[in-house]
């Protein structure tokens, strides 16, 4: 499922339109002006200079952005330590993780910070655009300047393709796709994620995007599920089990 017909690039009245124009000739969507009757349901703007996603709501106020804050508990030093169902399914060994399905880039920058070597691929177009955006904004960040950390690449496509391309193996690939809720509306779902869900849909091609994910990666693959799903590729090599999810780890050898 593509965000094209529901998605426009809003033009608030403020910086320079061309900027507008670029990005919804790049996504090969409409802009819009604030004031016109939109037949979207959804829009990319800047504001307070972050590019954010909003839908009719978040219209009036707010909107979404790729959230660079460290998650509640997590430690604000770097590297944050390895700790938890998340750090130990990828391994304590691991170097460099691969995360295949970005989205909002929750679970890339938890690596990040951790100190992992991170890259990130993401197939839809409007996703990339809010990665590239929060990665920008992450490279300005004192302690990343500080520190001299450069922030994850993002490679912007189907991972099922390019993990076939890889220069070098990464130990880890990880993979978080999107399954169907358990509920139509969950109570405890984000909005971050019901919007991508909306946006995105289901991703139907799981099962092949763990394969092309097993012939890449050097040592491991991690798949994040809920608690309810079976797992993605039979029984795992371990699962640990976090917040109403498993992380599943399957071992190449
Ligand atoms: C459930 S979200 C990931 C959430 C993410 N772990 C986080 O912390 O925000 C799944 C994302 O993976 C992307 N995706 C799914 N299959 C993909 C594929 N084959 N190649 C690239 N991206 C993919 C979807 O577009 C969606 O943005």
């Amino acid at each position: 499922m593509s965000a094209q017909n529901k998605l426009a690039v809003l033009f608030e009245g403020q910086g320079e339109f061309s900027k507008f124009e670029e990005l919804a000739e790049r996504l090969n969507v409409p802009v819009r002006q604030s004031n016109e009757q939109n037949s979207e349901a959804f829009f990319l703007t800047w504001r307070d200079g972050e590019l954010k996603l909003l839908d009719k709501e978040l219209l009036k106020k707010g909107g979404l952005s790729v959230d660079l804050a460290p998650r509640n508990g997590e430690q604000r030093s770097y590297p944050a330590p390895k700790e938890g169902a998340f750090a130990q399914a990828i391994g304590r060994k691991t170097k460099t993780v691969i995360d295949a399905t970005t989205g909002w880039a929750q679970d890339s920058l938890c690596l990040f910070r951790m100190g992992y070597d991170v890259m990130c691929i993401e197939r839809s177009p409007m996703m990339a655009a809010l990665l590239t955006d929060a990665f920008e904004r992450l490279a300005r960040e004192s302690w990343v300047k500080k520190l001299e950390l450069s922030p994850p690449i993002l490679m912007t496509g189907n991972a099922i393709e390019l993990l076939k391309n890889l220069e070098t193996q990464p130990d880890c690939i990880y993979l978080d796709p999107m399954f169907p809720p358990k509920r139509k509306k969950s109570a405890l779902s984000k909005k971050s994620m019901t919007i991508l869900q909306e946006l995105v849909g289901e991703d139907l091609d799981k099962t092949e995007l763990f394969e092309a994910a097993f012939a890449a990666t050097g040592k491991r693959i991690v798949v994040k599920s809920p608690d309810y799903a079976e797992p993605l590729s039979g029984k795992p090599s371990e699962s640990f089990s976090g917040k109403l999810l498993r992380y599943d780890v399957y071992l190449k050898n």
